[in-house]
């Protein structure tokens, strides 16, 4: 037997309160009994997104909920500006060159963040531009770009939003949507919100929802968000179509743990696994992948000398351990370390003893416990002294 661990940055472990929850016999979805655990959960999640506007929940995976945002938001021929720092912020592009919707590119090197000064410069060049779109955290490269900057830059401009990928963000950092002036804000459920995939979740400002009412371009259907919005006000408490309702029920149990934990404990407790595990990772002399690394998970490059590709599958498949790999030039060059969601202190060691012990299988001279050594002073202090 090899026993599993997964430590990847999505999808991440479920807790076994949840996967009980969520074994409960099936129940009809148009039912006061659904219409109960929809209305409860919906406002925890408004809680949780720290808005008093929808938070709408749709039965699709994160890329749903994106493209769902472009859409509502702009029509063809309509301009974007989008930060490209990373695997997932190219995917704005993508989706908006499927829809005729014309872009401005910010490429920023990955690991490093965004300048909010480009992001200002790129506004005033274009100022039709309906929306800034960006990650909170860009996974790919584990970083955490300004969204509150940003989003200031665009509280100032009529007709012009920013739209936060916050898929590893919610629930991991502190980013009160309507205080910092977030207009959209998307999740997913694989993440810190520790279910299975196949929910995302998108919350809208005022001003968004005024430009979602002016936009004549929506071409979806199933992604309508005013057709959503109608069904999952207050009230009426449903979904327009018939949604993923045991990861719904899940969902539920989810945001009751996070709040019987407290959301200031849940931000503190992913930043000081993030700490403990950047101190683990440099103390074998790895090198950090970001510049402003995430609270989500850490990239650190793997050890020219060891082949990254077959290191990440040894540790996978020989010990049981999954972390993510690299993406596209990343590729089997570094590891990303995930620390989000049902993730804990002794999770951390794990990580790193299961690192060390890998390095030292392929020859790298390691000193066995360093990392896990340097993150447990790190860790230590989620103890109190007796
Ligand atoms: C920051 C970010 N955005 C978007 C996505 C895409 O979400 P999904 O794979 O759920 O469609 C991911 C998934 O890893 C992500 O981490």
């Amino acid at each position: 037997m090899i026993k599993q661990y997964l430590l990847s940055p999505g999808p991440t472990a479920v807790p076994e309160r949840v996967m009980l929850r969520m074994a409960h016999p099936m129940i009809h979805h148009r039912t006061p009994q659904f219409s109960a655990i929809f209305a409860e959960t919906k406002e925890m999640l408004e809680q949780l997104f720290q808005t008093r506007n929808d938070a709408l929940i749709l039965s699709s995976s994160g890329t749903g909920a994106m493209e769902a945002a472009l859409i509502n938001l702009c029509a063809p021929g309509d301009t974007i500006i989008y930060v490209n720092g990373g695997k997932f912020g190219e995917r704005w592009g993508k989706i908006a060159e499927t829809h005729g919707i014309l872009t401005v590119e910010l490429k920023v090197e990955w690991g490093s963040a965004v300048a909010v000064a480009d992001v200002e410069t790129a506004l005033i060049a274009n100022p039709h531009a309906k929306a800034v779109f960006v990650q909170a955290s860009e996974t790919a490269t584990t970083t955490e770009h300004p969204i509150r900057e940003i989003a200031a830059l665009t509280a100032t401009r009529d007709h012009c939003v920013t739209v936060v990928d916050a898929i590893t963000a919610l629930g991991v950092i502190d980013m009160p949507m309507d205080a910092w002036g977030l207009d959209v804000v998307i999740s997913g459920s694989q993440k810190a919100l520790m279910l299975p995939p196949g929910l995302a979740m998108i919350a809208l400002s005022d001003k968004a929802w005024e430009m979602v009412g002016a936009n004549k371009g929506c071409h979806s259907f199933y992604f309508d968000l005013v057709t959503e919005r109608k069904n999952q006000q207050k009230g009426k408490d449903t979904t327009a179509w018939t949604p993923a309702a045991s990861l719904i029920i899940g969902l539920n149990e989810v945001l009751k743990m996070m709040f019987e934990e407290g959301l200031d404990n849940l931000y503190a407790r992913h930043s000081l696994l993030a700490e403990a595990t950047r101190a683990g990772v440099q103390a074998l002399g790895m090198k950090l992948v970001s510049n402003v690394p995430a609270a989500s998970a850490t990239g650190a490059f793997i050890p020219e000398a060891v082949d990254g590709v077959a290191f990440f599958k040894y540790l996978r498949d020989k010990m049981g351990v999954t972390f993510a790999g690299g993406q596209d030039h990343l590729s089997g060059k570094i590891i990303r370390i995930a620390h989000l969601g049902y993730y804990d202190v002794f999770d951390v060691v794990i990580a790193l003893s299961a690192i060390e012990i890998a390095l030292d299988r392929f020859g790298y001279p390691v000193v066995m416990g360093a990392g896990v050594a340097a993150a447990q002073k790190v860790l230590a202090n989620r103890f109190a002294k007796v």
